[in-house]
């Protein structure tokens, strides 16, 4: 596409504009009466208030005057302390309901702003730009939000849409390259679930390029805006975004609470991935030369993880608690070739054992 172009993807309520100069559209938006008496604010965390917010204020001059409220980054922001500081700050800023919250970050930061915005005095209106990669292919997009609580990821949070999500992938050059890295393993799991034309693509992306990335991008957003406006309260189809998810967020939970180093949401989830295509050539019929496709690709991207001093029983117990299942039985979404998914596959323990060891025995 050329750098100029802006795309725009409607969706339930609301659309995602796309491109390297789609915040001159948002420029035009908040130039206008609609928006003229309206108190603005801009909820960064202290790594988008130096590296995007300057940014994105020369792109969208009118926003000068916004307030700006920052959090920490990271995980923790999420819970509930730090909303309610939030609602606080909010509240002595003269924020009304016909205020408007734009969120400028990762994952964090929309998942946190979409929650804050969608409970402040009953919702206020509120816009996401999304600044790493896993954020625009992903948490930007959907309507979920949340925060963290008793230990339990997401586990308070509402369904919301954004007004608009303006998605600039000129923000990616500021962001570190493990997050990059952590952001494409979602772009590879909507390729396998999806469609086999965007893996061979993605076969091709170099991610020293990040010009080269923008189409992919695009692709991602739209597989998963097609996905979840399918299903938009995760009833049934939804479910195929779990790909790779349930063995991921057990190693990532797992990462979290042992002595092992921590791995990143992405890092996990492309672990996650190789073993469950295993699982998947196992039970739903993925072949051979695609279970190998699919791990030489991972396996050059991300350098393997030792699971030695991991406890597999306990990885198991975190994926039998895991809310994704009822009746503490594994549910898997697998893969019947590079580009299909099921899901609700029971699946043992034996078998999840198995696809660890397929990972950890890979040479290559
Ligand atoms: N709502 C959903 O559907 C959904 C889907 C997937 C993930 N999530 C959530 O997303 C979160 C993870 O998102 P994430 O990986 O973006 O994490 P994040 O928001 O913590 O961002 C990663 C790091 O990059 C920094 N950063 C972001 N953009 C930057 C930029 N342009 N330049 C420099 N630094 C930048 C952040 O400050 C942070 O340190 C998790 O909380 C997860 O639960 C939500
Ligand atoms: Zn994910």
């Amino acid at each position: 596409m050329s750098k100029v172009e802006i795309k725009h993807l409607k969706t339930e309520g609301h659309e995602v504009v796309f491109g390297r100069h789609s915040l001159a559209e948002m420029a035009e938006l908040f130039s206008e009466d609609l928006y003229r008496d309206v108190k603005v604010f801009i909820l960064v965390d202290e790594n988008t208030l130096s590296s995007c917010l300057p940014a994105m204020i020369s792109k969208i001059p009118g926003l000068e005057e916004a307030e700006v409220i920052e959090v920490g980054a990271g995980e923790e922001t999420k819970n509930v302390e730090i909303v309610s500081r939030v609602w606080e700050v909010l509240t002595e800023l003269g924020a009304d309901r016909s205020s408007v919250l734009i969120n400028l970050g990762g994952g964090v930061v929309t998942d946190f702003g979409g929650f804050v915005a969608g409970t402040f005095k009953r919702g206020i209106r509120f816009f996401n730009i999304p600044t790493s990669l896993l954020a625009m292919v992903d948490a930007s997009i959907g309507g979920k939000t949340g925060i963290n609580h008793s230990g339990l990821k997401n586990e308070i949070g509402l369904f919301n849409n954004p007004k608009s999500v303006y998605v600039d992938p000129e923000f990616l050059e500021t962001l570190p390259r493990n997050h990059l890295l952590s952001g494409f393993a979602e772009m590879i799991k909507h390729a396998l679930i999806f469609s086999p034309g965007y893996w061979k693509e993605l076969l091709e992306v170099s991610l020293l390029d990040l010009y080269s990335l923008d189409d992919s991008i695009y692709r991602s957003i739209e597989i998963k805006n097609e996905i979840v406006s399918s299903d938009p309260f995760e009833m049934g189809r939804r479910k195929i975004l779990n790909f790779g998810h349930t063995i991921g967020h057990a190693l990532e939970a797992y990462s979290h609470e042992s002595d092992t180093k921590t791995l990143l949401h992405g890092e996990a989830i492309a672990i996650g991935m190789v073993c469950e295509s295993y699982i998947s050539h196992k039970l739903t019929g993925l072949s051979a030369e695609q279970l190998k496709e699919i791990s030489s690709f991972i396996f050059s991207l991300f350098s393997k993880v030792n699971l030695e001093g991991y406890t597999f029983h306990r990885l198991i117990e975190l994926m039998r608690h895991d809310k994704k299942n009822r009746d503490e039985r594994m549910n898997f979404t697998l893969l019947t070739e590079i580009g299909d998914a099921v899901f609700e596959v029971d699946t043992q323990a034996d078998m999840v054992i198995d696809s660890l060891n397929y990972y950890q025995r890979w040479v290559g």
